[in-house]
């Protein structure tokens, strides 16, 4: 088995060097069919490819500095976070992967304009912004791909944040997973809105790696999740090329239940959902009947992400008011 230690180290030059400041943002992205299983757990490479539309200016800023203090520090939404929490060691580990034992600590200011672990896919854009701001701040100059499948290692979804728009997320062949990265599709889709509904937006109770995990475990009925995903990928490639929303909003809503009936067949049982998460997922069913094109996805938690196009924006924001509302490719 291959380490990220080592795949990391294949990329990186004999002298490193920390410049003063560098500062990147990136997205977070939805996806429409989703990743759920992982073939290498080390690595993060998925048993399934997936797709995704990044949502444009919500997402996360980081920003790295030197360590004038010669101490390795965290902060997330401008409070600093305690050296020994889940989010700070997570974060400097993946730090460490391209310093490699070098000495050269950091300070690290990461914001999210997203609601953090709310379902919200805010790790995706985390690790994302954090590997492009690692790359400016070490002048490594890696392509995007090779980012990509470095700030997969991070976090799966990741992978998919470094770019805007469609991206897929190949699964690959390789043993390094360096062919595992995301890929920007041309397509784009001006028309198209994600309206995010705010269920809720405590922590979750099992995050998506230990779902997954479970969910391979114990769940027979995930056999047939890798046939539904591929199926529901060749089908989002004809919506998007077709430009057919509601092939499109159908095989986002359906994979993702897909998804959940695999978490939900798991033991222990494993549902995410809340009768407020049902309530609106049979709203959204109700509209549809009265001839509304909405649909809607949902990832390891609450929240339900609605699709539609702006012409029923109005019609969509009555029914759920308050929600966020975002386009993500700009007309
Ligand atoms: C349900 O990327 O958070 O949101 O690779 O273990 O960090 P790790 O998992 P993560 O899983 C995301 C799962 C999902 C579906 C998706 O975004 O594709």
């Amino acid at each position: 088995m291959i380490s990220k230690q080592q795949v990391v180290q294949a990329y990186l030059p004999a002298v490193l060097a920390a410049r003063d400041e560098a500062e990147a943002f990136a997205p977070s992205n939805i996806a429409l069919c989703k990743y759920w299983g992982k073939r290498d757990a080390e690595l993060n490479l998925p048993i399934n490819a997936s797709l995704s539309v990044s949502l444009a200016h919500l997402g996360s800023r980081t920003r790295l500095t030197p360590a004038g203090d010669d101490t390795d520090r965290v902060w997330l939404n401008g409070t600093e976070q305690a050296p020994d929490s889940a989010f700070s060691r997570k974060l400097l580990a993946f730090v460490e992967l391209f310093r490699a034992g070098r000495a050269l600590p950091v300070h690290v200011h990461t914001r999210n304009n997203i609601p953090t672990a709310a379902g919200l896919a805010s790790s995706a854009s985390g690790f994302a912004a954090l590997t492009l701001a690692l790359d400016q701040w070490l002048d490594l100059q890696l392509e995007p791909a090779v980012l990509s499948a470095f700030a997969r290692m991070g976090s799966g979804s990741a992978s998919r944040s470094l770019f805007e728009g469609f991206v897929q997320w190949d699964d690959g062949v390789r043993d390094d997973g360096m062919d595992s990265h995301g890929v920007r599709l041309a397509a784009s889709w001006p028309a198209l809105r994600i309206g995010l509904v705010k269920v809720a937006t405590g922590e979750k109770a099992v995050d998506s790696r230990a779902g997954m995990k479970r969910t391979i475990e114990t769940a027979h009925l995930y056999q047939s999740w890798p046939l539904q995903a591929a199926a529901d990928l060749t089908r989002l490639h004809q919506a998007i090329d077709t430009k057919d929303f509601a092939l499109l909003g159908q095989t986002a809503e359906q994979n993702a239940l897909s998804m959940h009936a695999t978490m939900i067949a798991s033991w222990p049982p494993l549902l995410y959902w809340t009768p407020d998460s049902v309530a609106a997922m049979q709203q959204v069913w109700a509209l549809r009947q009265q001839g509304l094109e909405v649909y809607f996805t949902m990832d390891a938690g609450p929240n339900l992400k609605l699709l539609f196009e702006a012409d029923d924006q109005a019609q969509v924001e009555q029914a759920f008011p308050g929600i966020e509302v975002v386009a993500p490719f700009r007309a």
